[in-house]
């Protein structure tokens, strides 16, 4: 039995790293066969290094490009390495075209296929995220949903429950499993000076946000805005494709802090001591959740709806009136709802299913063959 991790970005590192520590616990063989996507050392090595995860087995190097030709390049790559290595399963975590490549891949070649974070939806086809998660759910042999809901939509959605496994999300184990030492080690409030629970903290990656002008700029302003009117300063820690974006369209503000990406322990850190968090990712909307710091989403959809029912979270779009609109009501809340995400096991529960499932399916195998 033989499992491919196969990953590419940032939030898949941080999300799989659970994963990957209970699969070396469990004596299970696993590769890692990383595309590329990402490769600036503060949106990838960084991770492996303070993670402490094994090297990847494989870099495929594909790096930046159009939709097409960075899929079509980890399509090829995919193969070759899967061709080789022929494992039992797949597995890919969250809605990247890195997991849309994986997933393909393996279906082509009749591999079984393993989906961490499956079953979310934000309904809004113009997200590349969307187009990537409903296709690899839907050719998935393993759904592991994070939540009940994530579960339902499946099932409407007409995939068999027996294969849909609800373990919560690995985003909690990564936060509790990180959390303390990010307490002991984190230096980023000394080093930018400041006192907790006085700043805003914001990110912004999204394409449909910083390809476009005017929703950008928009979000530039709404940010300046709250930082004026409620008196925090605001950090924004820019992702590339930001800056990139900043840059051609000759964006600019000084009142807004902008710091490059930063680590994993640190980043945490700064998020569970802001007053607020201002943000488009999907992974901080769940870590802002979890940690009991209120959330702006600056989209006008969000497929973790888990985090606007608890309360933890609004939708505010970004029209810059919105954004301080829905800061004020959210500064107003009391931090008192629950974590809708699981326990901090999702990690164990899957490597656990799987081994159980694996070990069947080749008992099968044997006695069929
Ligand atoms: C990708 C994912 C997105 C995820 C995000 C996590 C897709 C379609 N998008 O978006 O779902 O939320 O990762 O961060 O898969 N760049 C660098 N260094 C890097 C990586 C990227 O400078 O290491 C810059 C390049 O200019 C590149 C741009 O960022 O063109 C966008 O990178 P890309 O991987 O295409 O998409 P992301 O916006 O990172
Ligand atoms: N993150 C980080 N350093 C940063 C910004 C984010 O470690 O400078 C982490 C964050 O804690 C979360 C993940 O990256 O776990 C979110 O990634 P991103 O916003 O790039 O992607 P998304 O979750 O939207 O797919």
């Amino acid at each position: 039995m033989k499992i491919a991790i196969i990953l590419g970005t940032r939030p898949e590192i941080i999300k799989m790293s659970p994963i990957i520590r209970e699969l070396g616990r469990s004596y299970i063989d696993y590769f890692i066969l990383h595309t590329g996507q990402h490769y600036s050392y503060e949106m990838d090595r960084v991770f492996f290094e303070q993670l402490e995860l094994p090297e990847p087995k494989y870099n495929l190097g594909v790096g930046s490009g159009s939709h097409g030709e960075q899929t079509g390049k980890m399509l090829i790559g995919i193969e070759r390495v899967l061709k080789q290595e022929s494992p039992s399963l797949v597995l890919v975590q969250g809605d990247t075209n890195t997991v849309l490549a994986g997933a393909l891949t393996a279906a082509k070649l009749g591999i079984k296929i393993g989906h961490v974070e499956a079953g979310l939806r934000s309904y809004d086809r113009k997200m590349p995220e969307e187009i990537n998660r409903v296709l690899v759910d839907h050719c998935s042999d393993y759904l592991f949903a994070p939540t009940v809901k994530s579960k339902q939509i499946l099932v409407s959605e007409g995939i068999s429950e027996n294969k849909i496994f609800v373990t919560g999300n690995t985003i909690v184990d990564a936060v509790y499993q990180n959390l303390g030492l990010a307490n002991r080690k984190a230096d980023i409030i000394n080093r930018l000076n400041l006192e907790r629970n006085s700043y805003f903290l914001a990110t912004v990656h999204r394409q449909e946000n910083v390809d476009n002008k005017i929703r950008f700029t928009n979000i530039l302003e709404g940010l300046q805005e709250v930082s004026k009117i409620f008196g925090y300063p605001v950090f924004l820690v820019i992702h590339p494709r930001a800056k990139k974006q900043m840059e051609v369209f000759g964006l600019k503000s000084t009142e807004i802090n902008i710091i490059e990406p930063i680590d994993y322990l640190n980043f945490l850190y700064l998020e569970a001591n802001a007053k607020l968090v201002l943000t488009d990712s999907g992974g901080v909307q769940e870590e802002a959740c979890i940690l009991r710091v209120p959330c702006v989403t600056l989209r006008y959809n969000t497929e973790r709806p888990e985090t606007l029912e608890v309360g933890a979270n609004i939708l505010a779009g970004t029209n810059p009136d919105e954004i301080v609109e829905k800061t004020e009501y959210m500064l107003s809340k009391k931090r008192e709802w629950i974590n809708p995400f699981g326990d901090g096991k999702a990690g164990i529960r899957i490597v656990h299913i799987l081994k159980s499932e694996l070990i069947e399916a080749l008992k099968y195998a044997e006695v069929v063959s």
